[in-house]
Order: C-alpha cells, then structure tokens, then sequence
C-alpha cells in the first residue's frame, strides 16, 4: 500500500479504503497548477470533470465539453499528480455512436492522456454492456448515478434526485447494476443521503459522494467551488474553504493601480547597468537630449 503522501495511489488502495473505513478525499482539477497543489495537500482522487466546460471554458452546461478539450486538460493534470489516482470523465457524445468508437475514446484518457480510469455518466441496459466491454479492454471504470449532469435537457435543471420512492429504487438499483458491470467505483451526485446511505451499506465497491450527505465512503467537490474561484450560485452542497475570487480581484486591482499612479514598476523590480561603459554611454546621450529640449 502506498505511504501516505509519497507513492502513487492506485485503484486497490482506493477500494481498500472503504474496507479500512477510510474516508476517500477527492477534488477535480484541470490543469498543471491546481493539480501539483492538491496533489502535494494530500489528495487521494483528481478528477478531470467535464465541470471543465463551466468553471473553465464558460459554458452554461457540460454539454458541448469535447474530446478534444479532456485529453487537452488530462495530459497536465497527470503530469502534475505524483501520488493522486487521476481520473478522466467522458464527454457527452464521446460514449454515445458504437461501442468500438466509445471505447477507443475511453483508451486515449489512458493511452494518450495517462489516466488511470474514465468515468461515465449512466447506468441504462446499454451503457452497463458498454462499461463491460471498456472493462473488458483494460479500462477501469468510475460510474456516475443520480444527478447526470449530461442529461441537463431531460432534467430541465439541475436538482435533487431520489427523493420520491420511484427514483429512489431506481437510483440503488442503478448503483447495484454498476457494480455488478465491474465498476470500481461509483459517484453518487445530488441524492437524498439516507438513500447514498443505502447505497454506501449495499455496495462493495466505494461510493463518492457529491450532494450526497457525510455516509459515502467519500467525498468529492469541483475545485473552483471549494475554493471560491467562481463567482456565481453555489449549491447547498457544496461548503466554501477559501475565496480565491476575493484574493485574484483584490491582487489585479492593486496592479492596475499602482501602474496608473507609477508606482510600478520602480527601481527594484527593474534592471540595471552593470558595466561603466554603458553607463557613460547613458549619460551622454541623456545630456545631448536634454540640450536638444532647452533649444527647441
Ligand atoms: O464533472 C465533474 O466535475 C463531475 C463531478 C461533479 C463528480 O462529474
């Protein structure tokens, strides 16, 4: 088992966990800055989540995210997780045409991005064979139920699902189905957490809950929420750690000021000549430039 902080975490670590009746940290993140951070601070899980598309490309859902911009945000989150299980979230529509071409979507998280495991939304008749055929391929697998983001147009909005005796079995049923499909996880997002706690009882594998209530086996929250780095609504869920926004605004309102009164740059953050030659040089030039002017 890897040491804390040190060696890389890998998939059986993450489930011996549950087993262990320790809690599983994970965050999303998209790029080289924010993964080296919270893989440093401890992290056990990064997940690359097509969220992307909203705290960092300024879409208002997760719909147009493409393959292209996954593997783009991947490559530098791997490159900067030493220890962290980094995971890539399949787009909408990388997963939807045939089998052949959602799997091979799958494989370039793993091939070409260097992560250890897709997730993917959904846990219908179609999508459980599909998950058995990427597993069968080699590709770990994180299952996502409840609240799928990806199904936006459906839902109408964002909410709460599984408060009604219906959803709710559906939605147990659903994480059942995925772990009998072989996923090694499952994120439970925006359920009741009586019913994550259900789920959480019923399930081997571990549960990563987001809106989901304190009886997951862990947690997940999108990186800019936590950190308050965007600006706009907050669900209930999610609990406010820093305000990055805050910080950024204040630091870039500092810059655009001190520049417009001169105060930066001044003489130490600016260069200076070394050699005596130039300085002469410097000073002559500056006279005949200062007689021009009295002459004029
Ligand atoms: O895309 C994402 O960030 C996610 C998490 C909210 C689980 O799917």
């Amino acid at each position: 088992m890897p040491e804390e902080k040190t060696q890389k975490i890998t998939i059986p670590f993450i489930q011996a966990k549950k087993e262990n009746r320790e809690k599983i940290v994970a965050i999303t993140a998209y790029d080289f800055p924010v993964a080296k951070i919270v893989d440093e601070s401890g992290i056990d899980l990064i997940l690359v989540g097509d969220s992307l598309g909203m705290v960092v490309l300024g879409y208002e859902n997760t719909i147009p995210v493409t393959m292209e911009d996954m593997i783009h945000h991947t490559k530098p989150v791997v490159r900067a997780s030493k220890r962290a299980l980094v995971v890539g979230d399949m787009p909408y529509f990388s997963f939807h045409l045939s089998n052949e071409e959602s799997v091979f979507n799958a494989s370039l998280f793993l091939k070409e991005a260097g992560a250890s495991a897709v997730k993917i939304e959904g846990a219908s008749k179609k999508r459980l064979k599909l998950i058995v055929t990427m597993i069968e391929a080699e590709i770990p697998i994180m299952g996502h139920v409840g609240l799928t983001p990806q199904s936006i147009h459906h839902l109408g909005q964002f909410k709460v699902k599984g408060r009604e005796i219906n959803e709710a079995e559906k939605i147990i049923q659903d994480a059942q189905n995925l772990e009998k499909a072989g996923v090694f996880s499952v994120v439970l997002e925006c359920i009741p957490m009586e019913v994550a706690r259900i789920i959480t009882e019923k399930l081997k594998i571990p549960t990563i809950g987001i809106g989901a209530g304190p009886y997951c086996d862990g947690q997940i929250l999108v990186f800019h929420d936590l950190v308050g780095f965007s600006n706009g609504y907050l669900p209930k869920f999610v609990k406010k750690y820093g305000d990055i926004h805050e910080l950024i605004s204040q630091a870039v309102i500092g810059y655009i000021d001190d520049v417009k009164k001169g105060k930066f740059p001044d003489s130490s953050h600016s260069y200076h000549l070394k050699s005596e030659k130039v300085k002469e040089l410097i000073k002559k030039e500056r006279g005949s430039l200062g007689r021009k002017k009295r002459k004029s």
